[in-house]
């Protein structure tokens, strides 16, 4: 029943760095604005490994951003923020200095959990980064998922959560001056989806625990059944040896597998203004990995 982490696989177009011993890479000295075909895969397949790249000192802008996303795979949608305007598939996300009170995204979450196919890569740029603070924390559910006893594997195996859109809107809309939230994003308050707690990573075969802050009960069981498990899970996801702390920099591209990682914003960096582009690709619906 354990799934063994995948040979380490060897880049040509580029070093990297890992960055733990669990997750996550560094790559320095390239520019993606000139990268060839072969780099895009081999960046896919640092991505399969990693989990999460950050590839240092780009220059992007919004267009070529959007380029650069869509030669990983095509937009994964995205049904509640408002677009950059002129993309479909691009969002800023602005903290201002005189912003005050919780940052988007600083609990432990998985983006867009609740969508049928949630996005498979959320890649995040930096356009301006506070000299300090900021960091983005990152949690391995491949690793949380190894890191399980044989019973509480045999226990979970067969479980299909469901992922609740409940108060997404309505927390996202409290962000104004971050970004603007589509008014039909109310309906994704509504949106119970379920995918199986255990899953396959599609690139490597790796296991996963399927977790997030969506996670409200397991089909077939009450909420109050479900929650000690879920409880569980997501603190267990949270040991630090599952964990990675990215620092950014102006320029900092990062890249993350989004369906098998929990990951926070850390709110540290008041009276600092930090802006950011997001766009998303398109996952595959979750895998469950059987026997
Ligand atoms: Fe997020």
């Amino acid at each position: 029943m354990t799934s063994e982490p995948t040979a380490i696989p060897e880049f040509n177009s580029f070093n990297l760095q890992p960055l733990t011993g669990s997750l996550g890479a560094e790559i320095l000295n390239t520019d993606l604005n000139l990268a060839s075909d072969e780099e895009i895969a081999e960046m896919q397949q640092a991505l399969d490994h990693y989990h999460v790249l950050a590839i240092r000192d780009q220059k992007l802008e919004p267009n070529t951003f959007h380029k650069l996303a869509r030669r990983f795979g095509p937009f994964s949608g995205n049904p509640v923020h408002v677009p950059l305007e002129g993309f479909e598939d691009v969002v800023r996300f602005t903290r201002g200095a005189e912003d005050q009170g919780p940052v988007v995204g600083e609990q432990l979450h998985m983006d867009l959990a609740w969508m049928k196919i949630p996005p498979g890569t959320t890649m995040l740029y930096g356009e301006e980064i506070p000299p300090v603070g900021g960091d983005t924390l990152f949690a391995s559910l491949s690793a949380a998922y190894e890191g399980l006893s044989d019973a509480m594997r045999d226990l979970i195996h067969d479980l299909v959560g469901v992922h609740s859109g409940k108060g997404v809107f309505t927390l996202n809309a409290s962000h104004a001056t971050a970004f603007s939230v589509k008014e039909s994003g109310q309906q994704v308050e509504e949106i119970e989806t379920e995918h199986p707690l255990v899953c396959l990573h599609p690139g490597t075969g790796r296991k996963h625990l399927f977790i997030s802050g969506a996670l409200c009960r397991f089909v077939g069981m009450t909420e109050e059944e479900s929650r000690p498990i879920i409880d569980y899970l997501l603190s267990h996801a949270q040991r630090v040896e599952y964990c990675c702390r990215l620092r950014w920099a102006p320029g900092t591209l990062t890249l993350w597998a989004n369906h098998c990682l929990l990951h926070a914003a850390i709110n540290d960096y008041s009276g600092q203004r930090r802006v950011v582009l997001r766009s998303t690709v398109a996952g595959i619906p979750p895998v469950a990995a059987g026997d």
